[in-house]
């Protein structure tokens, strides 16, 4: 046998989704790996997982904590951790070997490490700390806390626990630790507080160290909502909590805790919430504050406050981080002094302000998406509404200085800058782009240049509106985690990036915000009305609780939310049938947004929410036979069967809907429920309306996700990709024409309305997921979920069409997907490649098949493919892992 067909070691060994993470509490964490193989038909047929307390004990062939043994297997994801209990700090390093279908061995991979978190509150001796005096104040300065400590072994390895209500960050020894922002993240924070886990061992210096940390109100006690309502989650001011634990190269270990022994100051950032933005007078500067030696005689005692009564759990989400830089692409003076940055792209973070300046120079800087209407060239910011969006540095007069805001981000392409000392130039203004950094694992190219610059808006619009919750805009007073957003664009998000961690986490804000009676809400963490959760949310918002776990569990094989939330899903959807018996979802509907800023007529609220009712019961009834629970999943099948009959019976006349509106018709055929023998009728009126309009949709947030999926799932793909290449009102390539580099909350941006008009919405870059589903033909398999199996239908344009080739790229816990396709005059090629251990139905454009060939043999005689049929007309076969070159003619 060669080398070369030795199966290689598997590679990108996850725990829990994540490489060699830290702090994990479940306590049998999933093991993940991806086999190298890429020849064709290549499958595991066996792994064997070894784990150990060091390193060394894997190397000599001892993995003293759990040996799989061969197990024979083709489970490559979910790999459950099954030797004894884990206890909290236990660490685990492991590797895994696999065999191949000819029951070659793979050389074992590298080794990889997990560690568990803090698993009971027993854990930490941390006591909960805050700078009480002054902290009415408002908008909210910034708090500093230290501590000095002595290091006086050798360390082996040294971890910090930290969390706040608020915002915190935390240096050791004068150098930032970690690279998180605006950590711990949002949370329901009189429910439960994430706590991140740093390594910081190479941080620490055998003698004198010191901790310093900042803390900010962020979320917590900051403005929230359109009403800037404070303290939406507690009273100021924030607090923190923090554990150092230092392990000896002997062993022993050492805490280093927050309590009474810590002091505390004011400091230079005068003020700094999201809203708001952040000011910082530098002539403040406390320099050496955060290391040892430093003469605190000026700060006080920190205070000790109860500990709250919540959970405090290990981060599961990527950290808000810095993930690049953007240079401004221009600079205007647009009178004397007031000088206009353009960063050429609507961005969300941070600037980095560079200035030389005498002491007491203040700059400002306020931020803007779009330049004032009245062409003064000005800033346009009415769309913030309270929003102030303004950062200003005060210049201690030391050279050159340097500033970035600490607690704060907004939403942006242009910045105005007045104050500044000279003539500002590029290189004064960085843009600095930060968000929840989840992994990108999806990417689409096509011939049409709309098509392209409508997936780098949907792009930039996931990034933006991603910090620890998704959501709505990043600008304005509001950025909250609307459900119904959340809930249109997860496919999408499910696609572009590794969400598993971040919709992990918000999942439970979910259920943190469901209500007594099974309501999920309007917006995750719950942060309106005075009783924020006895607040049932809106039809299409609510039901996010089902709809956002199932796409979890399609794209990512993960079964556990389902178990372990059933009851609580099962719940809402069991109080929609109690309160509409009679199978429309009239009763008990708050809120009521309706398909939301369409771009025409409202469509019927009542179908509309019995559409999302029939959405959710249909979802609930897959996941009750998924969980074994075949009762319950009968219950739910006889359900939708009612809704869908009292639906049709309410609303179906002679084989039309009353309301034919492009969003309903499109629900309805999505999910459907059009009876046998009107399908056809149903379908025509919804090609007809939208011929009507000359082509164009006039849907809202969530019938735009519907009409282009059930056009080219109805015989009509053609009419959708007229809607997605649309140069012309309403449709993405309007907002392109004119300068879109985001996707706005409204088709026509309307910022003459300066209540509701984000230009970064993602709602309605929930075509996304029609590219990777309808363009590229990537199709998920609820039989075996995780794109353990899949299918690859693209729908093919003409040759002479604007979209004529596609190529798209999905990286899926199993490997790389990629689904490529262009059309000529005689012919269309396909280039398929489906990762090892995995295995997919494609279906090809042709119907004759003998005009296909694979790699120049007909497709009957090439390798890997199998099971060749016709479907309805169209050619279908099973093809095993590799990468394909399909020609029909
Ligand atoms: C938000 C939306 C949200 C909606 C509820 C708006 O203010 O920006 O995105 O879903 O309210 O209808």
């Amino acid at each position: 046998m060669s080398a070369q067909d030795r199966p290689s070691a598997p590679r990108d060994l996850k725990c829990e989704y994540r490489s060699s993470p830290l702090a994990i509490d479940e306590t049998q964490p999933h093991l993940f790996w991806k086999m190298s193989d890429s020849r064709r038909g290549a499958v595991q047929s066996a792994y064997r997982v070894m784990v150990a307390s060091s390193p060394d004990l894997l190397k000599n062939g001892h993995p003293n904590i759990w040996d799989s043994g061969k197990t024979q297997s083709n489970q490559s994801i979910h790999v459950e951790y099954g030797g004894p209990p884990l206890g909290s700090r236990d660490r685990c390093f492991w590797q895994v070997q696999t065999w191949d279908g000819n029951d070659e061995p793979s050389p074992p991979t590298n080794i990889q490490s997990w560690e568990m978190g803090l698993l009971s509150d027993g854990d930490w001796s941390a006591q909960w700390i805050a700078m009480v005096e002054g902290s009415d104040r408002a908008p909210a300065p910034v708090h500093y806390l230290r501590k000095e400590f002595t290091v006086d072994k050798p360390i082996a390895r040294a971890r910090l626990y930290a969390t706040a209500l608020g915002v915190y960050d935390v240096n050791i020894d004068g150098s930032k630790v970690g690279d998180h922002l605006l950590a711990p993240g949002w949370t329901d924070y009189t429910q439960r507080a994430l706590y991140q886990t740093y390594d910081v061992t190479d941080q620490l210096v055998i003698g004198e160290n010191a901790i310093g940390a900042r803390l900010a109100v962020g979320w917590y006690t900051g403005p929230l909502t359109w009403t800037n309502q404070r303290n939406v989650f507690g009273e100021p001011p924030p607090l923190l909590l923090l554990q150092l634990e230092i392990e000896a190269d002997d062993g022993s270990i050492s805490r280093i805790v927050s309590d009474d022994s810590w002091t505390c100051k004011l400091g230079p950032i005068i003020h700094s919430e999201l809203y708001e933005g952040e000011k910082h007078d530098a002539r403040l500067e406390m320099p050496g504050w955060d290391l040892p030696e430093y003469d605190e005689s000026a700060w006080s005692k920190v205070d000790l406050v109860d500990t709250p009564n919540i959970a405090v759990t290990s981060e599961l989400n990527p950290p808000i981080r810095i993930t690049g830089e953007i240079r401004p692409v221009s600079i205007t003076e647009i009178s004397p002094g007031i000088f206009i940055f353009d960063m050429g792209q609507n961005m969300v973070g941070v600037c980095r302000l560079r200035v030389t300046g005498d002491a007491g120079t203040e700059i400002t800087m306020r931020f803007a998406e779009v330049l004032d209407r009245d062409r003064s060239g000005n800033v346009y910011t009415d769309n913030l509404r309270g929003a102030a969006c303004t950062d200003t540095y005060i210049c201690a007069g030391a050279g050159l200085e340097t500033f970035e805001p600490a607690f704060t981000y907004h939403g942006f392409r242009y910045v105005e800058i007045t104050g500044f000392p000279g003539t500002p130039d590029v290189s004064t203004l960085t843009g600095r782009i930060f968000h929840s950094d989840m992994p990108q694992t999806g990417m689409i190219e096509t011939s049409s240049e709309v098509v392209n610059r409508t997936f780098e808006n949907l792009m930039w619009s996931c990034r933006g509106n991603h910090h620890s919750s998704p959501t709505d805009c990043p600008q304005r007073d509001e950025r909250m985690g609307w459900t119904g957003d959340a809930q249109v664009f997860c496919r999408t998000a499910c696609f572009t990036h590794d969400m598993t961690g971040f919709y992990g986490k918000f999942i439970l804000d979910m259920l943190d915000a469901q209500t007594e009676d099974g309501y999920f809400s309007d917006v995750a963490p719950h942060c309106y009305e005075v009783d924020r959760l006895a607040n049932p949310g809106a039809a299409g918002w609510a039901d996010a609780g089902i709809l956002i776990p199932w796409a979890y569990y399609l794209a990512y094989g993960d079964r556990r939310l389902i178990e372990r939330n059933y009851d609580d899903m099962a719940r809402y959807v069991d109080t929609l049938a109690r309160q509409n018996p009679n199978g429309l979802w009239l009763e008990g509907r708050n809120n009521d947004f309706g398909d939301w800023v369409p771009a025409g007529e409202d469509s019927d609220k009542d179908m509309f929410a019995t559409l999302y009712y029939l959405y959710s019961t249909k979802l609930l009834a897959k996941m009750s036979h998924l969980v074994g629970k075949d009762e319950r999943a009968a219950e739910y099948d006889a359900l939708v069967e009612s809704v869908r009959s009292a639906f049709n019976a309410r609303y179906l006349l002679d084989g039309h809907y009353l309301n034919p509106t492009q969003t309903l018709i499109s629900m309805a055929l999505v999910l459907g429920v059009p009876p046998d023998g009107h399908l056809e009728s149903i379908i025509q009126d919804l090609a007809d309306d939208v011929e009507s309009r000359g082509w164009h949709l006039s849907t809202g947030f969530h019938g735009t996700r519907f009409i282009v999926q059930a056009l080219s799932e109805n015989g009509h793909h053609a009419a959708a990709v007229r809607l997605a290449v649309n140069r012309d009102y309403p449709s993405w390539g309007y907002q392109i024409g004119n300068g879109a580099t985001t996707i706005w909350e409204r088709w026509n941006g309307d910022v003459g309305d300066p209540y509701m008009n984000s230009l970064n919405h993602y709602a309605f870059g929930s075509v996304g997921e029609w590219m990777f589903r309808h363009l590229a033909g990537i199709q998920a398999d609820p039989e075996e979920p995780g794109f353990k199996r899949f299918s690859v239908a693209p729908n093919i344009c003409g040759p002479d069409q604007e979209l004529n080739q596609v190529a798209a790229t999905f990286e899926s816990l199993h490997g790389r997907i990629v689904s490529e396709w262009q059309v000529t005059s005689n012919l269309v090629k396909l280039n398929v490649e489906i990762p090892a251990n995995t295995s997919a139905q494609v279906v090809l454009p042709n119907r004759d098949f003998d005009k296909i060939t694979e790699s120049g043999l007909e497709l009957k005689d090439a390798q890997g493919i199998g099971n060749i049929r016709d479907e309805n007309g169209a050619v279908v076969c099973d093809i095993e892992s590799g990468r394909y070159s399909i020609i029909c003619r």
